[in-house]
């Protein structure tokens, strides 16, 4: 009896308000390997910007800068071990500052990331001009973004990225401490050799 009320509950939790967000979160946990936030963080870290994907989803200046700070808001329980990852990695970069880094990354990964995120923010702009509502395209949004960015994806990203813009002092860097952050041992990207 339990069984089937519980399985009645999913049914209907499914049908009414199959929430693509969170399992893309629970994706990013569970099949791509993140360790560092749990899927329920990484769900809130979302929806905080939802609200500037929305309103401006063109906009790649204002969204980084809101992703930026919705990650910053939402790892309250997580600052410390992000502050001593941050210094291990400087000292291991030295005298890189990986914040730096990372600004200049940011426009590569971009590029590389270009096909799926133009198909996935079109689609807001197309649901937007339909008159739809904010929720309802996000959903679509993210069941876009769901589907394409897979293990494989994220692989093949990874490793263009690594063999055009990391050094072989950055790379071995960030294999000494991605671990702390996701599971590297799903990837070939962390068992690159670079010259
Ligand atoms: C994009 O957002 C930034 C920061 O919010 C703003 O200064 C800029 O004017 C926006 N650009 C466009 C083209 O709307
Ligand atoms: C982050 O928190 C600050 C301070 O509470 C707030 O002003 C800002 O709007 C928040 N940003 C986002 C994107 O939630
Ligand atoms: C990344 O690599 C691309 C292609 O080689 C190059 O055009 C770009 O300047 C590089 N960017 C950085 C930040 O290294």
């Amino acid at each position: 009896m339990k069984v089937i009320v519980a399985t009645v509950i999913l049914l209907i939790q499914n049908a009414l308000c199959a929430d693509i967000r969170q399992a893309l979160a629970t994706k990013c946990v569970n099949t791509l390997g993140v360790t560092f936030y749990t899927a329920s963080q990484l769900n809130t870290i979302f929806a905080c910007a939802d609200p500037q994907l929305y309103a401006t989803p063109t906009n790649t200046t204002a969204m980084i800068t809101v992703a930026k700070n919705c990650i910053i808001n939402n790892s309250g329980s997580k600052a410390l071990t992000a502050l001593s990852l941050y210094t291990s990695i400087n000292s291991c970069l030295n005298p890189d500052d990986i914040l730096t880094l990372a600004e200049e990354w940011a426009t590569p990964l971009t590029k590389l990331t270009k096909t799926l995120t133009n198909k996935c923010i079109k689609k807001i702009k197309t649901c937007k001009a339909a008159g739809t509502g904010q929720e309802a395209c996000l959903q679509k949004f993210y069941t876009l973004a769901k589907a394409g960015i897979t293990k494989a994806y994220v692989n093949t990203i990874c490793t263009k990225f690594v063999k055009q813009n990391l050094s072989k002092t950055q790379y071995a860097c960030a294999i000494k401490y991605a671990p702390q952050v996701v599971d590297v041992s799903l990837y070939k990207c962390a068992t690159l050799t670079i010259s």
